[in-house]
């Protein structure tokens, strides 16, 4: 595989690649303040739940390292502040509460130290999300990988891949793992308006990495389902719910609907910091609502609707599990039913 990774620590700054600017350029960003963190997450420029979770954690260290004090009651309030800012920038994605919820946890367990350690083991924190997050969408990719056979034919939505995680992907991890086991298989990617992560981000690197993609437009999906041409449909979750409701991008659900007409498997793959099991489900889950210039124009620049008509613009939608036909997570897949199974599988560890 080729390397591409999305989100690094690096000469004492954040460094990430600029997803706004793909296909056309492969630009990387180098953030060393929090407004720019959070301006960089509102804006997409880094994206994608796990993704987030990592963003969140370096934000968190970023936001407190050069903290003048030496005090842990002035330190845990700037701990607090950093973590609401950062928590303010997109409500969906659970990774991103549980990136900083991660790092307030650590900094909270060892607030006996000096200030200077706590910052040390706060960094040292930073980097294990980093590296769990690489291992742990292997993990997931290879569960995933046994559902899929030779020439198998799937479809997607937006970018679930590296651009969404630190290296490797979720939804598409699954198939890289299977490509690397040797199987043949065929990618279809809804261009997923309005940002068009699809297109922009989810073609983009499948092709770089080799894999067979093509491209359509989101309102083809019915029609290739219909000819037989798909035989799973794999997305990404933005938050899945204790039940299995799962949040991810607008369209998702729709592609689960047309998944059960033609009695297509419809999975969702999502490592474990994604399940936020304070939730009973899908109802509890907050729906980002985003400006309506993504909608009325295409790609921020040029209108493509009157000016001043209404648009609405939900960034989500939450496919019921009813719909789902299993969780492939870097514990194993889950299956129905999912209140028990969840509880089941995830539950070993402390982490969630
Ligand atoms: O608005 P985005 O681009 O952040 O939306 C991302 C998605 O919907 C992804 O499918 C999801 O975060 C899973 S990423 C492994």
């Amino acid at each position: 595989m080729m390397k591409i990774r999305t989100i690094d620590w690096k000469n004492n700054k954040i460094r990430l690649i600029d997803q706004t600017k793909l296909p056309c350029k492969f630009v990387y960003l180098d953030i060393d303040n929090l407004k720019s963190l959070w301006q960089a997450i509102k804006e997409l420029k880094v994206r994608g739940a796990p993704a987030l979770g990592a963003a969140a954690g370096l934000g968190m260290y970023l936001g407190v390292k050069d903290y003048p004090g030496s005090d842990w009651p002035g330190f845990s309030l700037k701990l607090k502040a950093v973590a609401e800012y950062i928590a303010s920038s997109r409500p969906t994605a659970r990774n991103l509460f549980w990136g900083i919820e991660r790092i307030c946890g650590v900094a909270l367990e060892n607030k006996n130290k000096p200030v200077a350690k706590i910052k040390q083991i706060i960094f040292t924190e930073t980097q294990k999300i980093m590296q769990e997050d690489m291992a742990s969408c292997r993990k997931l990719g290879n569960y995933g990988a046994k559902l899929l056979k030779n020439k198998n034919q799937i479809l997607t939505i937006c970018n679930a891949g590296i651009l969404a995680t630190i290296d490797y992907g979720t939804a598409l991890g699954v198939i890289y793992s299977a490509c690397q086991q040797g199987k043949k298989i065929k990618v279809f990617s809804c261009e997923t308006r309005p940002l068009l992560q699809g297109a922009r981000l989810s073609a983009w690197e499948l092709y770089q990495q080799g894999v067979d993609v093509t491209m359509i437009a989101d309102n083809t999906a019915a029609h290739l389902m219909s000819n037989g041409k798909i035989n799973a449909v794999i997305a990404g979750a933005d938050r899945i719910a204790s039940n299995g409701d799962s949040a991810n991008k607008i369209g998702t659900f729709n592609l689960a609907i047309l998944a059960k007409y033609h009695k297509i498997p419809f999975y969702i793959a999502a490592p474990k910091s994604t399940f936020d099991l304070k939730i009973k489900d899908g109802r509890g889950i907050e729906i980002e609502m985003r400006k309506r210039e993504e909608v009325a124009q295409i790609l921020l620049k040029k209108d493509t609707a009157p000016k001043g008509v209404k648009v609405l613009n939900p960034a989500f939608d939450v496919t019921p599990q009813q719909l789902i036909s299993g969780i492939i997570t870097d514990y194993g897949i889950i299956r129905r039913p999912f209140f028990k199974n969840i509880r089941r599988i995830l539950r070993s560890d402390k982490c969630v």
